[in-house]
């Protein structure tokens, strides 16, 4: 079998809100009805996802991408990237935005990887210690 990528569903929901852990379970609902989840399934079994929204409304940006730690380095991250690249592209999207913590250099290499450059910085006080860097994809 395959690494299949697609826009995840309803059915996906028990494992998205078992493996996103930085939202509620209310958001995950909300994303999977508005079809902003891409998940990975290797073998049948969700072993990856990429989360967006639209900053502006209107620009789409990835705020979280994940796989399973037993199943990194082996190009499921870069199918669920270009999944949704070419998704977004599809959609009329001209650029693609994106952000990293200043202290976690893994994560900003690898969107960099992804054709990224940043683009700035912003400090959120108590809400984050460390600056969020934030990058930007030209999709035209
Ligand atoms: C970042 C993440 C999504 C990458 O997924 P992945 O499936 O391991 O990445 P891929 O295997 O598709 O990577 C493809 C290429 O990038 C390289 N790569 C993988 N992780 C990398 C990293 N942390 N830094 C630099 N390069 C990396 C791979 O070696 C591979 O290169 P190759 O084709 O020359 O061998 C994954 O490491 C992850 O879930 N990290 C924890 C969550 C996180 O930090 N998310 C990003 C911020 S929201």
């Amino acid at each position: 079998m395959t690494l299949v990528v697609t826009i995840a569903t309803a059915a996906h929901q028990d494992w998205l809100v078992a493996h996103d852990t930085e939202v509620t379970d209310a958001w995950v609902q909300r994303c999977l009805l508005q079809s902003e989840y891409v998940i990975a399934e290797w073998q049948g079994h969700p072993v990856g996802f990429l989360r967006y929204s639209l900053f502006w409304g209107k620009i789409p940006f990835m705020d979280m991408i994940r796989v399973r730690p037993e199943h990194r380095r082996r190009g499921v991250g870069v199918a669920l990237f270009q999944h949704w690249e070419a998704l977004m592209r599809d959609n009329g999207a001209t650029l693609l935005m994106t952000s990293a913590q200043a202290d976690e250099p893994a994560p900003l290499a690898w969107h960099k990887r992804n054709g990224f450059s940043e683009a700035g910085a912003v400090q959120f006080g108590a809400l984050q210690t460390v600056a969020e860097i934030f990058l930007v994809k030209d999709a035209s």
